[in-house]
């Protein structure tokens, strides 16, 4: 049996758990299981890494940064930004790859202008680093808006994202878990009325299908696009690392 999972905490429902195991039904792949396994603690994956059937795994809030020092080796990506989500294991060594990258890239270029070349990333915590990554790939000018603007960064506090500030960023990019699911009423403190029609508003969220955010850059003429698409993507491109 090849076996495969996903690590975090908690994980009271995985999205990856139910889209693997339908995707092993569908497709007919048999003598593979995939399992979540809710650490407390990361030491815990220690044991875990030593069942010799174990092929990779997927990694979850709060592991994504904890986990490097479990890992052999890193691709560039996971050099880069610091952020591990998937786990090959092969031979019993164990290399890190970051594909929220791909799936954010993937899904972001479905619906992106020559007009949208400069971005807003709401956030700064692990989502964030991947969208920049991707961001920094395309030769996109972006600022950071953030609670708590880190010294020394061109970080923006969401007082200084006013309305020229919106008109002059047409990407507008939301990694922070505002809206989501049973929170629905929630949404980042933006001057919603300087969006318009040339705007592309993303969401990290999946849940609900159109968060707030997204309704109110709809609302406003936007093009909106959820984080479901790269949702999907993140999964398939760990299925494509794990079988080459
Ligand atoms: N669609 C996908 O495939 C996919 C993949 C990865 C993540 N996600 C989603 O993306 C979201 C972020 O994930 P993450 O791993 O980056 O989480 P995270 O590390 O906790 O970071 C979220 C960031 O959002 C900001 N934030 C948190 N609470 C906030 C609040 N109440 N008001 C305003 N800002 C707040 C914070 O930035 P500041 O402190 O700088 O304000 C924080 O660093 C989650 O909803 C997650 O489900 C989706």
């Amino acid at each position: 049996m090849r076996k495969f999972g996903l690590i975090g905490y908690p994980l009271t429902h995985s999205f990856s758990q139910r889209y693997f195991t339908e995707k092993f039904e569908r497709e007919g792949i048999s003598d593979v299981s995939y399992s979540v396994y809710p650490l407390q603690r990361i030491a815990e994956l220690t044991g875990l890494l030593g069942d010799p059937e174990l092929q990779g795994l997927n990694v979850t809030i709060p592991y994504k940064e904890q986990v490097l020092a479990f890992l052999d080796d890193k691709n560039e990506v996971v050099r880069e930004i610091n952020a591990c989500n998937c786990i090959k294991i092969e031979d019993g060594k164990k290399v890190g790859y970051n594909t929220d990258v791909v799936g954010f890239r993937d899904s972001l270029l479905g619906k992106l202008q020559p007009h949208h070349t400069h971005a807003l990333i709401l956030g700064t915590g692990g989502a964030a680093k991947a969208v920049e990554y991707v961001l920094i790939k395309l030769g996109l000018s972006y600022r950071f808006v953030s609670r708590h603007p880190r010294p020394a960064t061109t970080d923006l506090s969401y007082e200084q994202a006013d309305a020229a500030l919106l008109r002059s960023h047409t990407l507008i990019i939301n990694t922070t878990p505002l809206g989501m699911y049973p929170k629905i009423d929630e949404c980042p403190a933006l001057p919603y009325e300087a969006i318009g029609p040339l705007h592309y508003l993303f969401d990290l969220v999946y849940n609900p299908e159109k968060t707030l955010f997204l309704k109110k850059g709809e609302g406003q003429g936007a093009v909106i696009e959820n984080g479901y698409e790269m949702l999907i993507g993140q999964a398939e491109e760990s299925w494509r690392i794990w079988n080459p």
